[in-house]
C-alpha cells in the first residue's frame, strides 16, 4: 500500500509521488527522481523543512529542536527526512521545481467533447490514455496549448480526472485565440497538449465552514472541488455564491442543483449584475454575502473570477473588518 503525496513547489508546479508505508517523504521523492531540499537526512539540520497542508503523518522522533521546534511542528511544519505519511498528504516545498530537478508534466490528449453552453461560455472535455496518470488537487489549473499555435492558455479543471478524461469551463472572449479556436474550429478527436498541474488555489482540508465565491467561468475550480467534496463528504456547512454579468453567462445551474442534492451541507445562490436581467436575484456576489456566511471570521473563503471581480470582493471582505481564518483566491488574468 502507498499514500499519494502532492509536492507543491514555490513556482506553482505540483508533482505527485507515492510513499510506501514507513518510507520517509524525502526517500520517496528521491526514489521518484525529485530532489527535495535535503542535507543531513538525520533530523539535525532543518534543511528539509516543509509545510504539510493536509493529511495525517508521523513526524518521527529522531529530530532535534534546532531542526524543528515544537511550535513549528504544531503549525504544520515537517522534516521530510523524518516524516512518514499515514494518509494522502499535501506538502508545500519551499523551493522551485527546477531546483528540485523536476518540472511540470506534459500530456497529450484529444478533444472528447466541445459544446457552447451559451454565447459566452464553452464546455470542453479532453481525454487520453496519458491522462490516467494526471493527478491534480481540485482547484488547480493546467496550461493548454492552443492547437495550431505555440501559445498556451491557463484553464482550471472543472471536473476531477475520470477514466482519462477532464473538463474545463471556458469564457468565449470575442477575438481571443483559444476562444476563436474553440468556437470555430475545434471538433472531437483534435489533439491537445497540456502541461501541469499548477497553482496554489486548491481545496484544503475542510476544518470549518467554507464560503465559495465565483465570478463567471471562475465557477470551474469550484465544480471540481464540489465533486471531491461529494466523494469525501463534509461535516461543515459550505455555501457558494455564483455571480455573472448577463443572464446568458449563467451556466451549469443543473450541476449546482445536483451537488446540492448530493452534499447535505451544501447550499448555493446565483446573481446577475446586469440591470436588464430577468433572473430573480440581481447584483454582485458581495450583495448576497450574509453575516452567517462569514461566521464571525471562523470561515475559509475561496474566491475565483476575473481580476476586477476578485479585487472588488477582496476589498469588500477587508471592509467588513473581520479576518477570515483563511482566504484563498485565483484571478483569471488574460495571458496577453
Ligand atoms: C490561473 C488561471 C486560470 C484560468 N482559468 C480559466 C478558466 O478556467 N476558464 C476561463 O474561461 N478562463 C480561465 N483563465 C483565463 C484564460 O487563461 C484566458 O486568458 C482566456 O480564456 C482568454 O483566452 P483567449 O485565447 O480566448 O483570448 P486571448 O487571445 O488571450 O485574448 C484576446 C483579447 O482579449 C483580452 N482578454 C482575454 N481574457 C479576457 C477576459 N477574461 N476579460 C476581458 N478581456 C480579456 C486580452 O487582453 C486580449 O486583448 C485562467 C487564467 C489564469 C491565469
Ligand atoms: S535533512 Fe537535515 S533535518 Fe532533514
Amino acid at each position: 500500500m502507498t499514500h499519494k503525496i502532492a509536492l507543491n513547489f514555490e513556482d506553482g508546479v505540483t508533482r505527485f509521488i507515492d510513499a510506501a508505508i514507513g518510507e520517509t517523504v524525502a526517500d520517496a521523492a528521491y526514489r521518484q527522481g525529485i530532489n527535495v531540499p535535503l542535507d543531513c537526512r538525520d533530523g539535525a539540520c532543518g534543511a528539509c523543512k516543509c509545510f504539510a497542508e493536509s493529511g495525517r503523518y508521523d513526524l518521527g522522533e529522531e529530530y532535534i529542536e534546532d531542526a524543528l521546534s515544537e511550535a513549528e511542528a504544531e503549525q504544520g511544519y515537517v522534516l521530510t527526512c523524518q516524516m512518514r505519511a499515514e494518509s494522502d498528504c499535501v506538502v508545500r516545498v519551499p523551493a522551485a521545481s527546477d531546483i528540485c530537478k523536476t518540472q511540470q508534466a506534459n500530456y497529450q490528449a484529444a478533444i472528447s467533447n466541445v459544446r457552447q453552453l451559451s454565447e459566452s461560455t464553452i464546455a470542453l472535455s479532453i481525454k487520453g490514455e496519458a491522462l490516467n496518470q494526471l493527478a491534480f488537487l481540485p482547484g488547480q489549473y493546467v496550461n493548454l496549448q492552443v492547437p495550431g499555435s505555440d501559445q498556451t492558455r491557463a484553464y482550471s479543471f472543472s471536473s476531477l480526472q475520470k477514466d482519462g478524461e477532464v473538463s474545463f469551463l471556458i469564457r468565449n472572449v470575442p477575438g481571443g485565440l483559444m476562444s476563436s479556436f474553440l468556437t470555430n474550429l475545434a471538433k472531437a478527436g483534435d489533439s491537445v497538449n497540456l502541461a501541469g498541474p499548477l497553482g496554489a488555489f486548491y481545496l484544503r482540508e475542510i476544518k470549518r465552514p467554507l464560503l465559495l465565491l465565483a465570478g463567471g467561468t471562475g465557477l470551474a475550480p469550484f465544480t471540481a472541488m464540489l465533486e471531491k467534496i461529494a466523494e469525501q463528504g463534509s461535516e461543515h456547512p459550505l455555501h457558494l455564491i455564483y455571480g455573472v454579468t448577463h443572464d446568458h453567462d449563467l451556466v451549469e445551474m443543473e450541476k449546482l442543483e445536483a451537488f446540492a442534492a448530493r452534499i447535505p451541507n451544501f447550499s448555493y445562490s446565483a446573481c446577475v449584475a446586469s440591470p436588464d436581467s430577468a433572473y430573480p436575484q440581481k447584483g454582485y456576489v458581495t450583495q448576497h454575502i450574509e453575516p452567517k456566511h462569514l461566521n464571525d471570521g471562523e470561515v475559509d473563503i475561496y474566491l475565483c473570477g476575473p481580476p476586477p471581480m476578485v479585487e472588488a470582493v477582496s476589498g469588500f471582505i477587508r471592509e467588513q473588518g473581520l479576518e477570515p481564518a483563511n482566504f484563498y483566491y485565483e484571478k483569471f488574468a488574460a495571458s496577453a
